[in-house]
């Protein structure tokens, strides 16, 4: 991490493991919400100087890369990235560093940079809409402070509210474990939007401090902004404790969907976790496995939920997206067909098809 006065720093493990998951995303997300919007927001509100010492990109060049580049460009809608950094060197640095990768842009692709706090900067945006009666487009906010100063949980409450914007933050567990004395109250009380932080004080033990710190900002996303889905991926740093947490808020299924697959390609146990120790190259063995060590235990799951009873497939999906860590795949249905004797003891398919799980089928499990 920086020394927070040089306008570069050099890059962690980590935080290539967080840019992959960044890229990843939004490689989905474009071209998914490109069908139904007419305009679409990419928000970095800690943004960066967008390039690290060793010359690695930072997440605006990434994000507007994804774009750029995207197979389905043509068909992408408008795109308006908002870069906001408040280091005035830093901004100036992105703006640079933009201009270097993209002399032209496509037609459907904007951006800006402001040299400005994140928190009053995109209030101030927001106040404006509601004066105008307008609603905010569909926004994919990436709010990726070093600390956990200026980042008021009801700001993003207020972004959440509006039905197809989504949040990747990060939540400096790390930090709120170790600096949560008396001077740092106003900030952690406008962190959380409750006070309810202070029980930490009461726990020693410092997974428990950790999980419980996670778990009451998860809750305020819900709370504040009506976030149906959470999901959270941890990033460990080379003395193995976690750093921060990377906190994803949605509304939609289908957004929890491609960022759990997104956050999966970068640790594939299913521990929703990335160590700087391991690194990148034990999490990609698996990749080459026809079937995956995690199956039995993905189907074993859906099994004990579904147990004796006939459910459409969407509700089997449904399930493996939002309460369980593991991506929606039909070789989890074949797993439990496949089973001697078998879990899943009928199919009843739409139409014309003979086998295999087409969209629609109805699935009976065994007693
Ligand atoms: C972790 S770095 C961002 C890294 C970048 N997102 C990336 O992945 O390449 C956090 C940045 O936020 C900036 N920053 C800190 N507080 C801010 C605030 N209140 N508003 C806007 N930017 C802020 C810092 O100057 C720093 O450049």
């Amino acid at each position: 991490m920086s020394d927070n006065n040089s306008t570069t720093w050099d890059i962690t493990p980590h935080t290539k493991a967080k840019h992959e998951i960044l890229k990843r995303y939004l490689g989905a997300w474009f071209p998914i919400l490109s069908k139904w919007e007419g305009r679409l927001i990419y928000l970095d509100g800690f943004a960066g100087p967008g390039v690290y010492t060793g010359g690695e990109l930072g997440s605006p060049v990434i994000a507007l890369q994804t774009a750029v580049n995207h197979v389905l460009l043509p068909r992408l809608k408008e795109i308006t990235f908002l870069f906001i950094e408040r280091d005035k060197a830093r901004a100036q640095k992105l703006s640079q560093v933009l201009k270097e990768h993209f002399p032209t842009l496509p037609t459907n692709i904007k951006y800006s940079v402001y040299d400005a706090e994140f928190a009053p900067t995109f209030e101030q945006g927001l106040n404006e809409l509601e004066k105008q009666g307008a609603n905010l487009a569909p926004t994919f906010a990436f709010l990726d402070p070093f600390g956990f100063s200026g980042l008021p949980m009801k700001l993003i409450g207020r972004l959440l509210k509006c039905d197809k914007c989504e949040v990747l933050v990060t939540f400096m567990t790390g930090f709120v474990r170790r600096f949560h004395d008396e001077l740092r109250e106003s900030a952690l009380n406008e962190l959380f939007a409750t006070d309810e932080w202070k029980k930490i004080r009461e726990i020693s033990a410092p997974d428990e401090s950790e999980k419980f710190l996670l778990q009451l900002y998860e809750s305020q996303l819900k709370k504040l902004g009506g976030a149906k889905y959470i999901r959270s991926f941890g990033l460990i740093g080379q003395s193995n404790q976690t750093i921060y947490y990377l906190v994803f808020a949605t509304k939609h299924l289908r957004g929890l969907e491609l960022m759990k697959d997104a956050m999966w390609k970068v640790d594939r146990t299913g521990s929703f976790k990335f160590s700087d120790i391991t690194g990148f190259n034990q999490s990609f063995l698996m990749d080459y496995e026809n079937q995956p060590t995690w199956v039995p235990n993905a189907a074993n799951a859906v099994y004990r939920k579904f147990k004796g009873q006939t459910v459409k497939d969407s509700e089997v999906y449904r399930f493996i997206i939002a309460e369980t860590p593991f991506p929606k795949r039909k070789i989890i249905l074949s797993y439990l067909e496949k089973n001697s004797p078998p879990k899943i003891i009928n199919v009843m398919r739409p139409g014309k098809s003979l086998r295999g799980f087409p969209d629609g089928c109805l699935i009976t499990f065994s007693k």
